[in-house]
């Protein structure tokens, strides 16, 4: 099952691991550095059929450090542009880009420096749904007022449209992980009184206006897909239910993948990270309530025997893989070569094998 094909939207994946978004903080003024094109270059030639590059903020208040990529002036517009097409030219797989804006977890020190803090220099005032702090040490964010809101659509609606401009296959929207589209989903974040708060249709409406403007952008040819949480892992939060509900209006909407993920609006959360395919069974319930629709996960997925069964018992459709691909970004090669998957080998290495 893992080499086989995979339909999204109008491309077809050669096989169903995609990489899965790794922030790399190692941006400059929000534009790519040699670093990207090392990292990514090795990773569209690492077997995968398709990658999801790391979060990238839609404006300077969404960005999580100093260090993010960005996507929302006409700089950056360009090195993307450049970067799109050097890893084009080393291999044409879909390359998707995942725009985000970090609302509360913004303001942020890079994880290496100093982890779970917000900056004490070079800072800003971060916008959320409510004026709820992300944690005990951090700072009260803005609660967005209705001119804000707009704002935020916009600033979506003009990355979106230059990441079509840069030459990007597709835009994966960030709506899970504690961040600004997930604050304003969850009641544990959002206890807003207007038409963004409260019932749970006005907590989804401006995530979904989002995604309703920015089908718009991508149409046909693109793909759109959404990293959205199945669960807060929290008394009070989003449940699996709830959850099912909006990937339901995710699809209606023109979605052509979610990759199902969960966690993050807290810090501690009961979410057991070290579990083997961790959000396995959110996603094998959401693919049995939904059909024709990509549904993906991610979380602990490369024991490959087991991803297998995983598949072929139509839990999901597609592995979103991080971690092993950064330890080792030839790690599916072997396996690939294994199963006689020599196409996934770029020819000058084939002697490795
Ligand atoms: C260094 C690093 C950076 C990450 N950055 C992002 C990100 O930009 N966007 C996102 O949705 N998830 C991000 N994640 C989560 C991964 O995409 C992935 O879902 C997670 O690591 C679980 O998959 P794994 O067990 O295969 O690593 C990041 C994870 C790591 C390790």
């Amino acid at each position: 099952m893992i080499f086989k094909n995979l339909k999204i939207g109008n491309k077809n994946l050669q096989n169903r691991i995609s990489v899965s978004p790794m922030c790399q903080y190692s941006a400059n003024d929000g534009k790519p550095s040699a670093w990207h094109y090392k990292h990514l270059g090795s990773l569209v030639c690492s077997g995968a059929s398709m990658v999801v590059v790391e979060s990238t903020a839609v404006s300077k208040v969404g960005r999580i450090t100093n260090q993010d990529l960005c996507l929302y002036n006409l700089k950056h517009l360009r090195e993307l542009k450049k970067l799109v097409k050097y890893l084009k030219n080393l291999n044409n797989i879909p390359i998707i880009i995942q725009l985000s804006h970090s609302g509360k977890k913004g303001s942020s020190h890079v994880p290496w420096i100093k982890s779970n803090s917000s900056l004490k220099k070079n800072k800003w005032t971060t916008i959320s749904s409510s004026k709820i702090k992300k944690d005990e040490f951090w700072p009260y964010p803005k609660a967005a007022n209705k001119k804000e809101i707009n704002q935020i659509l916009y600033d979506f609606e003009r990355s979106a449209f230059f990441a079509k401009r840069a030459g990007f296959d597709g835009i994966e929207i960030h709506m899970a992980h504690g961040y600004l589209i997930h604050q304003f989903l969850s009641p544990i974040s959002n206890i807003r009184k207007d038409d963004y708060g409260g019932s749970i249709s006005n907590r989804n409406a401006l995530p979904m206006s989002i995604v309703h403007k920015l089908k718009k952008i991508t149409g046909k040819k693109m793909i759109l897909g959404a990293r959205v949480t199945a669960s807060d892992h929290l008394e009070k939060g989003i449940k699996l239910k709830e959850s099912l509900n909006f990937i339901k209006l995710l699809k209606k909407e023109g979605i052509n993948y979610v990759c199902i993920s969960s966690g993050g609006i807290k810090t501690k959360t009961k979410l057991n990270t070290k579990k083997k395919g961790i959000r396995v069974s959110f996603a094998k319930n959401i693919k049995k309530e939904i059909s024709n629709l990509v549904i993906g996960t991610t979380g602990n997925l490369s024991d490959l025997k087991y991803l297998e069964r995983v598949m072929k018992n139509k839990c999901i459709d597609l592995a979103f893989i991080g971690r092993p691909f950064l330890k080792n970004p030839n790690w599916l090669l072997s396996h690939a070569h294994k199963n006689g998957e020599l196409k996934f080998i770029p020819n000058q290495y084939l002697r490795a094998f």
